[in-house]
């Protein structure tokens, strides 16, 4: 096992800079994801550290010792790409054992390292197929074994998942998590799933333009996301974003949007916090039902155990979530009226011009007192 570091690692492919300066401090048995839109530098950075792709500056290191210029086979690490990369014409087996076979380890060796890996993911009735009679799943399990079998410090995967239909997905998910508890390798994990990402991760690198936008567990990310893009990205349906006016008031701030206007504790934002903000507040934060503020239902989408309800606030989209077996989620029509009220405690306040968050998290925000609206 061992920690992972990008030290200003800077990287083109000609004229065009694809990863301007990356830096990022991985700790030794972490499961890292590296989350963003396509096309981000995910995967250009993942090569990087596997020693498929040359940063064009900076360091990268493996367990404390700089890597940038070894080969692939000296960096110990294993990476499992998305197509699994499997070789056809040979068993389960010898798939597996294949690595140890080009590493030149002793054959006597090989049945007691096949057989850990074996009972590990649980391949023993496949040993003896060939890939084209695997499911999708059991492939995956394949490719994983072939790098487990090599024991290294570091495991790199590339959207390993992005392949299997959503049951098979979540239940390798789930494997994956029980995988890492175990062996507890220091895993670096590729993906735009931001469910994966947030399912199995202990911190996710958000990026996005090449360009890391917050480090942090998948908690912090959620509900303390570092500016625009991180709040937009992530959650499903996303955060509500509107733009506001910031204006202050004898004891906090007043925050204006269209037909909502949020009074803010002095403790609850940045004493530098500019007039032209965005004002952010996500699907469960908007309470339905009762409260000072007014909205009309433009759609109702049923999803099974709740309904996704699409707002307008006097001028404002808005997103609600309702619980199914709330009577008002039977009631909710298009076009009605309704009224809510917001978890302000939990309301996101952004610089519309940088992006970045405003609210201030150590603060204990608690006075919850706000004006009623306008609309
Ligand atoms: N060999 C290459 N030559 C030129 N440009 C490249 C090369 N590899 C990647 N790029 C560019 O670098 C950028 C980042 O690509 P990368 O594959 O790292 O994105 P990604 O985040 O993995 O995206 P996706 O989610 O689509 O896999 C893209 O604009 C891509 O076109
Ligand atoms: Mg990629």
């Amino acid at each position: 096992m061992a920690a992972v570091s990008f030290r200003q690692v800077h990287k083109a492919f000609g004229d065009t800079v694809t990863i301007p300066s990356l830096d990022l401090d991985i700790a030794d048995g972490e499961f890292v994801s590296l989350l963003g839109p396509s096309g981000c530098g995910k995967t250009t950075t993942l090569r990087m550290l596997a020693g498929l792709e040359q940063p064009t500056r900076g360091t990268i290191e493996i367990g404390g010792r700089e890597v940038q210029t070894l080969p692939p086979a000296q960096r110990d690490i294993a990476m499992v790409f998305q197509s699994y990369a499997l070789y056809p014409h040979l068993s389960v087996a010898e798939n597996i054992v294949y690595p140890l076979r080009k590493r030149g380890v002793p054959k006597q060796q090989w049945p007691a390292l096949l057989q850990q890996v074996v009972q590990l993911l649980q391949l023993e009735p496949l040993l003896a197929r060939k890939p084209k009679q695997l499911s999708g799943g059991q492939q995956q399990r394949v490719a994983l074994g072939r790098a487990l079998i090599r024991n290294p410090k570091v495991f790199l995967l590339d959207e390993p998942l992005s392949n299997l239909d959503a049951k098979l997905r979540a239940h390798m998910r789930a494997e994956l998590i029980e995988l890492h508890q175990r062996i507890g390798t220091t895993t670096v994990y590729v993906t735009h799933d931001q469910l994966e990402a947030m399912t199995m991760s202990t911190r996710i690198a958000v990026m996005n333009g090449g360009v890391l936008q917050q480090f942090a567990a998948p908690d912090e990310i959620y509900y303390r996301p570092a500016n625009l893009f991180v709040a937009g990205f992530i959650g499903t349906p996303a955060m509500s974003l509107a733009d506001a006016t910031l204006i202050r008031a004898d004891d906090g701030f007043v925050v204006s949007a269209g037909g909502l206007s949020l009074r803010l504790p002095a403790a609850a934002l940045s004493l530098h916090a500019p007039r032209e903000v965005v004002l952010g507040l996500r699907p469960e934060d908007v309470v339905l039902g009762a409260g000072p503020w007014h909205a009309r239902v433009k759609v109702v989408e049923p999803t099974g155990h709740e309904s996704i309800v699409l707002l307008d606030c006097g001028g404002v989209a808005l997103v609600a979530r309702v619980a199914s077996d709330l009577p008002l989620a039977a009631e909710l029509r298009a076009g009605d009226d309704v009224p809510f009220d917001v978890s302000l405690s939990r309301a996101h306040v952004f610089a519309r011009d940088s992006g970045a968050r405003l609210n201030r998290d150590e603060a204990n925000v608690t006075a919850l007192r706000r004006t009623r609206d306008a609309a």
